[in-house]
């Protein structure tokens, strides 16, 4: 998946490119599903997708099922696969809101978080979780920067939520010094690297 809203000079979609084709080489007969929901925006949940939310399936009309529809979709996406990889630029501290507009999409408690003994039960606990990020600057233990840093500790608690606990990250950073080549060489070496291992 990729969320960059930019094509072009995308850092991060030059990585799950260069993840793939490595990815692919070594896994021919796998299948992969793509979303490029940096292009092609997810939608926000609106009044009617709550309303289906909180209804029984059996409840639901035929404009709350329409409403769902899409989130259906991508949750069976979600469950066709066996390991995620995603290409997460950093905006304004976090997640893009296309990836948060997806995972309000895709956290059901229907589907991938179901109540067991009222507590939530995950539904993604076999699977895997690449995350590539680009950031332009240094949020690393030691940089100073550290507790601004609310993408990759919400991603973990939010996946970990879904029972996906089995989460890597690849951080191309400094993107905006003269550090940037020598980053993303380290970040495109890594990402070849894990690409067959995977
Ligand atoms: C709207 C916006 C907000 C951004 N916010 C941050 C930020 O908070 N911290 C940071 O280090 N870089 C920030 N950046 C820089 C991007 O993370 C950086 O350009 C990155 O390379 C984007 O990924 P891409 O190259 O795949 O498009 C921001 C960029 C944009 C467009």
């Amino acid at each position: 998946m990729d969320v960059s809203a930019r094509i072009q000079g995308s850092f991060s979609r030059q990585l799950t490119q260069a993840f793939v084709s490595q990815w692919q080489q070594t896994n021919p007969e796998h299948q992969i599903i793509y979303r490029d929901i940096g292009s092609f925006p997810i939608p926000h949940i609106d009044e009617t997708w709550v309303a289906a939310y909180e209804s029984a399936p059996e409840e639901r009309t035929a404009e709350m099922k329409a409403a769902i529809a899409l989130s259906d979709t991508l949750i069976d996406e979600l469950f066709a696969a066996d390991c995620y990889v995603v290409g997460m630029p950093m905006y304004n501290l976090t997640v893009p809101s296309s990836f948060k507009a997806y995972l309000d999409q895709v956290i059901r408690r229907d589907r991938t978080l179901l109540l067991e003994n009222s507590a939530g039960s995950g539904q993604l606990s076999t699977k895997k979780l690449l995350v590539i990020t680009t950031r332009k600057y240094n949020y690393r233990t030691g940089s100073g920067r550290e507790d601004r840093d609310f993408l990759a500790p919400y991603l973990s608690a939010i996946f970990n939520v879904l029972g996906l606990t089995d989460i890597t990250y690849i951080h191309a950073d400094k993107l905006a010094s003269s550090e940037q080549e020598q980053s993303l060489a380290q970040a495109m070496a890594t990402t070849r690297q894990l690409a067959t291992t995977f």
